[in-house]
């Protein structure tokens, strides 16, 4: 693999920050525990890191053992 893609890579597994987003979306996530539904839209400009928020997200739900879809 090239230096360039290697370094992508090692980017891609790094995550800072956003505690204010996650905090946000597990008020809404303890919400759905009290079994309200939840919709929750993430937006933004192109590469301000919707999906990396979502990720992270994501991972943090699935070790809690959330069945993540
Ligand atoms: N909180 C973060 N920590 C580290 N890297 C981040 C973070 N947010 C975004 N990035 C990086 O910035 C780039 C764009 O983020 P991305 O989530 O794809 O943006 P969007 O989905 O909003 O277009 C990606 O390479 C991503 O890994
Ligand atoms: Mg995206």
């Amino acid at each position: 693999m090239n230096d360039m893609a290697d370094d992508q890579n090692q980017m891609d597994n790094v995550f800072v920050d956003r505690e204010k987003e996650l905090k946000l979306l597990n008020n809404e996530m303890k919400e759905v525990l009290g079994s309200n539904g939840r919709l929750v839209l993430l937006k933004g400009e192109a590469g301000v890191g919707k999906t990396a928020v979502a990720k992270e997200f994501i991972g943090r739900c699935s070790e809690q053992g959330f069945n993540v879809l």
